[in-house]
């Protein structure tokens, strides 16, 4: 009997082991686990080097700067005359007009692709000389067609000696970690170095960590993410750009995955299998949870907290703040320090009119206008890289 019982016992136990490894591979194929991560390649140093056009090259670096919402909207024009300059547009293809309805951070999205191509052009000897909207700027009563025919920046490239430009290694470190930061202030010399990134009398950048600032920007911080989280089509926009297994991300290349919440690895593919499965996990009241709680997670976790002005909110000023962002972000990088972009409270659709303008009146300066909202501090973990198109995918 006894013999019995265990024998039972015996293949319950070896049944349900076959079936917890039988769920779990099934999880890692649906996940993608033996896909090659094609997108990731770009981040490679050598990558830029299998091109001889010193265009490509450059926009090759351009396409690793931090970008709204991953979305990568940039296209790349190449004089046909003159080897070397090219042209940069916007991609009107690659808007996200719920979240960004008057394309403010598409243009910032520019600027911060541009001041990569500056930084990769002074280290390879093509110096890089951006001319903004050379055709004149977009008209906002028809921006869609607007993109499509008026660059953001002609690039005209000159050769000299390579330079040896300290920010350049800084290029292949991706910009965003949204992981929690150590609770310890930055010295007075990191505030100095990155406040004195910024050379431009029309633009300042800032840092605040007195608890007073700390605790009114999470304030701000964590009000707008609620209004987003519960604002459906904003969530809905981009729920749509999520890609949840490593077929889609080798597809797409572009928009967001389980790395920007800095999860990798094994638990990476579980999730990425369990998403797959159950999309019901990442959309709807279960997006609006996990954003507002992995939200509040980073805030209560910061200890700075910094911001881009520019004097005014024109498409110049954006493209130039966006610049100025790449350099403030690799300059971070080189002192170990990390950055997340916190643009709720900066978001110009109708439901986050109040802390838009609460948030104006607290802090922007005769009428100037906050850019970017950023925390940082030093991570508790590296975050791990995010997709990235080939670049011969931008160059039209
Ligand atoms: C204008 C702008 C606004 C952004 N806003 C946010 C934001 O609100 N929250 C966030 O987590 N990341 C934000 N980011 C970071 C992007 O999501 C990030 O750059 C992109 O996903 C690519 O990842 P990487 O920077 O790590 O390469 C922003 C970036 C830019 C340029």
């Amino acid at each position: 009997m006894k013999k019995v019982v265990k024998k039972t016992m015996l293949i319950i136990l070896l049944s349900l082991g076959l079936l917890i490894t039988l769920v779990f591979a099934s999880l890692l194929l649906l996940s993608g686990v033996f896909e090659q991560q094609k997108y990731l390649d770009p981040w490679s140093k050598e990558y830029f080097s299998q091109f001889d056009d010193p265009r490509i090259q450059l926009a090759a670096h351009g396409l690793l700067a931090g970008n709204g919402h991953n979305m990568q909207p940039w296209i790349i024009k190449l004089d046909k005359e003159n080897p070397m300059v090219f042209y940069l547009y916007s991609d009107s293809k690659r808007m996200t007009g719920e979240v960004d309805p008057f394309s403010r951070q598409m243009m910032v999205t520019q600027g911060a692709f541009l001041e990569y191509v500056k930084i990769a052009g002074d280290y390879l000897g093509y110096p890089a000389e951006v001319e903004l909207f050379p055709q004149g700027v977009f008209d906002e009563m028809d921006l869609i067609k607007s993109m499509q025919s008026t660059p953001v920046a002609k690039i005209t490239l000159s050769k000299t000696s390579p330079l040896e430009t300290p920010l350049y290694d800084y290029l292949f470190m991706t910009d965003t970690n949204r992981s929690p930061y150590k609770n310890q202030q930055l010295t007075m010399d990191q505030v100095n170095e990155l406040e004195a990134v910024n050379t431009n009398t029309d633009t300042v950048v800032k840092i605040y960590q007195d608890p007073t600032n700390i605790e009114k920007l999470k304030t701000y911080i964590m009000n707008s993410v609620i209004i987003e989280a519960n604002t459906d089509r904003v969530m809905k926009e981009t729920e749509i750009i999520f890609r949840s297994n490593e077929f889609k991300k080798n597809q797409y290349r572009y928009g967001f995955s389980v790395e920007g919440q800095g999860t990798t690895g094994l638990m990476g593919h579980i999730i990425q299998g369990l998403v797959t499965l159950f999309p019901s996990m990442n959309s709807g009241e279960a997006a609006t949870n996990n954003f507002i709680k992995s939200s509040q997670i980073s805030i209560d976790n910061t200890s700075a907290y910094a911001m881009i002005f520019t004097k005014d909110n024109s498409i110049i000023s954006q493209v130039e703040s966006g610049m100025l962002y790449s350099n403030l972000v690799l300059t971070a990088h080189k002192l170990g320090i990390v950055m997340q972009p916190m643009s709720q409270p900066l978001e110009e659709y109708p439901e986050m009119n109040i802390p838009y303008t609460s948030i104006h009146t607290d802090y922007a300066y005769n009428g100037s206008s906050i850019q970017m909202l950023l925390r940082l501090g030093l991570p508790e973990k590296e975050a791990p890289f995010s997709m990235r198109q080939d670049v011969m995918e931008i160059i039209e």
